[in-house]
């Protein structure tokens, strides 16, 4: 599969015969080089409602067809403003014609304009190809990380910015309780308040773990 960094916690994820945006934060996002007309995605999945996640969901979803697949009240949100959306909850697994959709809990918060949107999440996908990939969304580090792990992850994306999410040691821990083979660190670098080196965090991971670590710049793509 080829996954690309947009940038901050946008990806997109092209497998063999599917195209899947996970929080596409495209028009607005300061390190983006995409635009959303660059993306044709079959599904858009959200980890939670945060401007910063919901991005451009609504309006490629109103584009492309693409149904935006999240928590319940954030799903129920984005029908509510024309997009086509499917609502589900934490647990699972969803069945979807590009594979399955778990939703994880996450430690953050999640609202928009003054709405509530249930809770916020992570994301386990798992491709036709039997790929299973985390994207933790915005969360500290939980214990709760090892079940998640149990799944057995080919990779996982998480945030390493700091003040809004763990910090990139905080992040070694939950590679360690994750234990994927590929780790791709997001969320930082995107504003002044999230600055890191995840070069550090490289060093770190990989001293300590048999974990992998692929740093991506935002535009870039790689195979895995
Ligand atoms: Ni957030
Ligand atoms: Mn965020």
């Amino acid at each position: 599969m080829k996954v690309t960094f947009i940038g901050h916690a946008a990806v997109e994820i092209k497998t063999e015969k599917h195209s899947l945006l996970i929080d596409p934060f495209i028009t607005g996002n300061p390190v983006a080089k995409h635009k959303p007309e660059d993306f044709q995605p079959d599904a858009i999945l959200l980890t939670h409602g945060h401007a910063d996640h919901l991005g451009d969901a609504i309006p490629i979803s109103k584009r492309t067809g693409a149904p935006i697949i999240a928590i319940f009240e954030l799903a129920t949100y984005c029908q509510s403003q024309g997009a086509k959306a499917i609502g589900m909850n934490i647990g699972g697994p969803s069945r979807f014609a590009f594979g399955t959709v778990q939703l994880t809990p996450a430690v953050h918060s999640s609202s928009h304009d003054g709405h509530y949107l249930g809770e916020p999440c992570g994301i386990v996908l798992t491709t036709l190809e039997n790929k299973k990939i985390y994207h933790a969304g915005d969360t500290a580090l939980f214990g709760d990380m090892a079940l998640i792990g149990k799944l057995g992850l080919d990779l996982a994306f998480l945030p390493i910015g700091s003040y809004y999410t763990m910090d990139p040691d905080a992040a070694v821990e939950a590679v360690q309780l994750l234990k994927p083979k590929i780790v791709i660190p997001i969320h930082y670098n995107t504003l002044p308040a999230i600055q890191q080196d995840p070069q550090q965090f490289r060093a770190k991971v990989e001293s300590r773990t048999e974990t992998k670590v692929i740093i991506l710049h935002p535009g870039e793509t790689t195979t895995i």
